[in-house]
């Protein structure tokens, strides 16, 4: 290699170096989209959760067993139930995907975590590991699972980018993404959701795809809820 070829290969080198470092940096600085939104989750009560996260009248409570039948969990599988509150999907995931599959039940609350835990044991379930996790990262391995489920939890991220680049680490390659949560549409949304809810369905597809995560289907299958899928 001559000399001017070699100095050209290290002005790229340093270039490439200054882009990641300025990528990562940008990463690293996102601002709070939520701030104190979930402050009453961190010392929640479980049994007054349960009562409002499994009662009739909430879609995602009422829609389960048509939720299930298109998140298709197959016996073996790895998931993480992200915000998994009161463990309405990590319990029925762990029963699907069998002792050969593992369910991590993921939530900043410990009082959540722990009580599914307890839900878990008590109903013979060997297959689900609590993990108490913080507003940044989801606290698994690389490659550790073979699907992320987002249940009426991404309106609720504080470092929504961030997260999602942990889910993204997270995930194996060819790994799926579910996130389902409120639509949020001035004509259809209550003034409830509009206030509450930071994003609308197009905004989470473009904050989503921006990972580097592909949008393989957008399922009508609620009223008031979204259904998108994602691969890695
Ligand atoms: C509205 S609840 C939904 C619970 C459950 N997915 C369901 O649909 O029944 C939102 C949950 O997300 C949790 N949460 C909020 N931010 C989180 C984060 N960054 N990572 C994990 N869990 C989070 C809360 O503690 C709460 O349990």
């Amino acid at each position: 290699m001559t000399a001017s070829k070699t100095l050209r290969y290290s002005q790229i080198i340093l270039l490439a170096t200054i882009l990641s470092l300025i990528i990562t940096n940008c990463r690293a600085e996102e601002k709070n989209v939520n701030p104190g939104i979930n402050n009453y989750y961190y010392d929640a009560k479980f049994e007054k959760w349960l009562e409002t996260f499994e009662s009739p009248g909430r879609e995602v409570y009422d829609k389960k067993e048509a939720i299930l039948h298109e998140v298709q969990i197959k016996p073996g599988m790895r998931i993480a139930d992200i915000g998994a509150g009161t463990g309405l999907y990590s319990i029925a995931f762990a029963q699907q995907t069998g002792e050969k599959g593992l369910v991590y039940a993921v939530d900043i609350s410990h009082n959540f975590v722990k009580n599914i835990e307890l839900r878990a044991k008590n109903q013979g379930l060997k297959n689900i590991k609590g993990i108490i996790n913080n507003q940044k990262e989801i606290g698994l391995a690389q490659n550790s699972i073979d699907l992320a489920f987002i249940c009426d939890t991404y309106h609720h991220f504080e470092y929504p980018l961030t997260t999602l680049q942990s889910v993204y680490q997270a995930l194996s390659s060819g790994g799926k993404l579910i996130i389902i949560d409120f639509k949020r549409d001035p004509h259809i949304s209550t003034s409830w959701v509009m206030g509450h809810v930071r994003a609308n369905k197009e905004k989470v597809i473009k904050e989503v795809e921006s990972i580097g995560f592909k949008l393989t289907d957008d399922k009508n299958i609620l009223e008031r809820n979204f259904f998108l899928s994602f691969i890695k």
